[in-house]
């Protein structure tokens, strides 16, 4: 509950793509961008939208618009870029807020070394990107930053989950939904998903 495993058939073969580790930067780059394209008409899914009346080059006619809250990407650095640009393809005139956070590879807590958003985040709907959710540390202090400047409305998307991350972050925000393309089993003793598709920050940017 509260978590949707976007499994379309374009996601599946594309993040099969991603987990295959011949695949080169160049194209991992391109698929994530793709991916995140697909998964963003996916979190978007359930937004409101309310009539307008417009004029067709043929006759008057009511419409739909999107209502509600504008929208911001909040991309988890240093992967999250990859999938926000995919997002921005979607939605161009949203926001983007920036989360520095970096895994501590001993403690494998989350360290935070950037943060800057948008002045009216908290009147906003916010979608926080990162591929991987992998012990869920980033996600759970992304979020509470995110809290702590107001932000009452968040959806969290990533490429990979772990079964793990998914109820850690769960426990630690019940009210952000989760989307994702695919939740793996298990964690190894790097806190790498297994089989996950590697360290996705050294994939697209090296
Ligand atoms: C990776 C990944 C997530 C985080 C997930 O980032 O992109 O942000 O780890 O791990 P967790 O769920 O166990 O916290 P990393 O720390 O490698 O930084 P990078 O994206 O800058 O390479």
């Amino acid at each position: 509950q509260g978590v949707t495993i976007v499994d379309h058939p374009l996601v599946r073969h594309k993040l099969t793509r991603m987990r295959d580790k011949q695949t080169s930067t160049k194209t991992f780059r391109a698929l994530m961008r793709e991916t995140a394209t697909l998964l963003c008409y996916e979190v978007t899914r359930a937004l409101p939208t309310h009539t307008v009346e417009i004029e067709t080059p043929v006759a008057p006619t009511t419409a739909e618009e999107i209502s509600g809250k504008k929208l911001v990407f909040a991309p988890i650095l240093r992967a999250g870029l990859g999938m926000a640009e995919g997002m921005l393809d979607l939605v161009p005139s949203a926001r983007v807020a920036h989360i520095g956070l970096f895994r501590d590879p001993a403690s494998l807590e989350a360290v935070e070394y950037y943060y800057k958003t948008p002045e009216d985040i908290a009147d906003r709907l916010v979608i926080v990107v990162d591929p991987m959710l992998a012990t869920g540390h980033t996600a759970v202090a992304a979020l509470n930053l995110l809290k702590r400047s107001g932000v009452t409305d968040l959806r969290f998307v990533c490429l990979v989950a772990s079964v793990q991350g998914v109820e850690t972050l769960r426990a630690a925000h019940p009210d952000v939904p989760i989307w994702t393309a695919a939740v793996d089993a298990e964690l190894n003793d790097h806190g790498y998903i297994v089989p996950g598709l590697g360290d996705a920050g050294d994939r697209t940017f090296g």
